[in-house]
């Protein structure tokens, strides 16, 4: 990392206040704000988490749930264990992993989060389709497992194949629309999908 990022990371409010209440990230803080405005995860939801290293939108998850609640988080890397949350380590990209988690959601889950983000490898076009694709295979894991009436959240990178995918969003969920919480850094390309009412 460049050492002026860190130095930039550091005076970050949000950075700052995830380090004071114990999150393990100021990404938590981007969900805070999303739920608030939308109301996308309640009470005695079950919750799947894509891409939920190092584990921030899990604990968010689980404090808004509550003990009626249920959270799976499924990452790639591994990520540390958090009371209430069970964690899966897998490619979401690979069919096995899709698997393993369908044993745990076959009965149907409220809603599907996911921040998944591809390794930035500094190609604007390419960080972008992989940012889509990403976001499609969170789409086809939600249209597999969310139940009827249940909600969906999604990051993904602004470009040419944007509107594409919230067409295909919209024609699945009553609601959808693209929203950036305060808590993303104003130079980010980041915008997350917020959709509601899966139709089936
Ligand atoms: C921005 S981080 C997520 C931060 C997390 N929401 C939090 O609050 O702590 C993006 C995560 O997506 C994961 N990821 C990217 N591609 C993935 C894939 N194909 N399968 C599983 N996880 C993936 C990365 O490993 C990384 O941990």
């Amino acid at each position: 990392m460049p050492k002026s990022w860190v130095r930039q990371r550091k005076r970050d409010s949000y950075y700052k206040k995830a380090k004071a209440t114990g999150y393990r990230s100021r990404a938590a803080y981007k969900l805070i704000q999303i739920n608030e405005k939308f109301g996308i995860i309640h009470q005695g939801d079950f919750v799947v988490d894509l891409g939920a290293a190092p584990g921030s939108w899990s604990q968010v998850a689980v404090e808004l749930v509550g003990k009626e609640g249920r959270v799976i988080a499924v990452d790639r890397k591994r990520m540390q264990p958090i009371d209430g949350v069970t964690v899966i380590r897998g490619d979401l990209t690979h069919p096995d992993i899709f698997e393993s988690i369908h044993e745990e959601t076959k009965d149907g889950v409220d809603v599907v989060i996911s921040d998944m983000a591809p390794r930035l490898g500094g190609n604007k076009h390419l960080d972008h389709a992989r940012s889509i694709s990403l976001a499609e295979t969170a789409l086809d894991f939600s249209i597999e497992t969310v139940r009827r009436g249940g909600n969906f959240l999604a990051k993904a990178f602004r470009g040419d194949l944007f509107p594409a995918y919230m067409e295909m969003v919209s024609s699945r969920f009553d609601f959808c629309k693209p929203h950036s919480p305060k808590a993303s850094t104003s130079s980010s390309r980041e915008v997350f999908v917020v959709a509601k009412g899966f139709r089936g």
